[in-house]
């Protein structure tokens, strides 16, 4: 009998495939699908750090500047934060109240400071943890490298004090030492490390010259990226790892669980195929275990990671030289 049952972030899960934060996670009643489809958790759409602290929108600054409206822009601005942000917590209660799988909330953010007050507030209304997408592209040539990097163990300082759930940090792949960033993030406190977010890129229409923006769903060649370093990582970190990026089908996510994953997040797949492809992502996961023996999770897990795999130095290679040497001129 296949038990796809495992733990994430010290919470029970009966699969290890769970829906990332996506436009998928924002309402009740497609959480309630997900769960009826199998998705082991939910990370609820991001609520941004800016929906949270007092920047004001610039549309309805301008609006009632130019109605000669401004006493009410401070009303008006804390009114429309006030809402977002009760109805976020509304659906976190609504979540919990509606599905068995654990609701996970997510916060957007990039810097340590006035946000942090609201993750109490998102414990209260019973998220069981609390996935933290730091999203920072290392573009500011004004700051150097250790900067940015103190950001991250800071945001995870301050959230600590305010909250006893698990905290998750999701990441992206720019950092300069990437190993020790990880290993280093994942003693810091938090329960695990998400590898890796996804920035959307710039692309150039080269009819209109005009910059657009670049494949906002990810191919599945993505999930190399997670693949490596999750392998890399695993049994080497204080925390779990869960995989997002390219997680496109059953065997995707099965490649990121013998690499150590303890889960595999999706969402391209979602938009591409509904929400009913959890079943189909299920049942490829639940067939390969079946044909190799393997009734629990935990049978396979790691299996092929760094750590574990007889031959660890297939993990750093970087070059092509030597898979061109071992083929036919090409
Ligand atoms: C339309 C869309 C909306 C997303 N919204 C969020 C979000 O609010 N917060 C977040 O942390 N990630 C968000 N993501 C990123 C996904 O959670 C995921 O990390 C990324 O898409 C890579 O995984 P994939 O290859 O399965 O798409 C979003 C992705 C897409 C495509």
């Amino acid at each position: 009998m296949i038990d796809l049952s495992c733990t994430y972030l010290g919470l029970q899960l009966k699969s290890p495939v769970i829906a990332a934060s996506s436009g998928f996670t924002d309402t009740v009643q497609k959480i309630v699908q997900l769960e009826k489809h199998g998705a082991g958790a939910v990370v609820l759409k991001s609520i941004f750090e800016e929906e949270i602290t007092h920047e004001y929108d610039k549309t309805l600054r301008d609006e009632a500047e130019n109605t000669g409206r401004e006493e009410f822009l401070d009303y008006l601005d804390v009114r429309i934060r006030q809402e977002n942000l009760t109805k976020y917590l509304k659906l976190i209660q609504d979540a919990k109240a509606a599905v068995s799988i654990p609701v996970i909330a997510s916060i957007n953010c990039q810097s340590s400071f006035e946000w942090t007050s609201f993750a109490r507030e998102i414990e209260k209304a019973g998220a069981d943890a609390l996935e933290l997408n730091v999203f920072i592209l290392p573009s500011n040539l004004n700051i150097s490298d250790g900067e940015t990097e103190k950001l991250y163990f800071e945001i995870v300082k301050f959230v600590k004090e305010k909250v006893n759930i698990p905290i998750v940090l999701k990441i992206s792949f720019y950092f300069s030492n990437l190993g020790q960033v990880i290993r280093d993030l994942s003693f810091s406190g938090i329960k695990g490390l998400v590898l890796f977010n996804r920035f959307y890129s710039p692309d150039f229409d080269i009819d209109s010259l005009e910059v657009s923006s670049a494949n906002v769903l990810s191919y599945p060649g993505e999930i190399s990226m997670p693949l490596r370093w999750i392998g890399m990582m695993s049994g080497r970190v204080g925390c779990d790892l869960s995989a997002s990026t390219g997680v496109a089908d059953g065997k995707s996510a099965i490649k990121l669980l013998l690499a150590g994953a303890s889960t595999v997040q999706l969402a391209s797949a979602l938009y591409r195929h509904g929400i009913g492809y959890m079943e189909v992502v299920h049942q490829e996961l639940r067939d390969w275990m079946e044909q190799h023996g393997f009734n629990r999770i935990d049978d396979f897990r790691g299996k092929l990671s760094q750590s574990r795999y007889e031959n660890p130095s297939v993990f750093e290679r970087v070059q092509f030289m030597k898979y061109f040497s071992d083929k036919e001129a090409i």
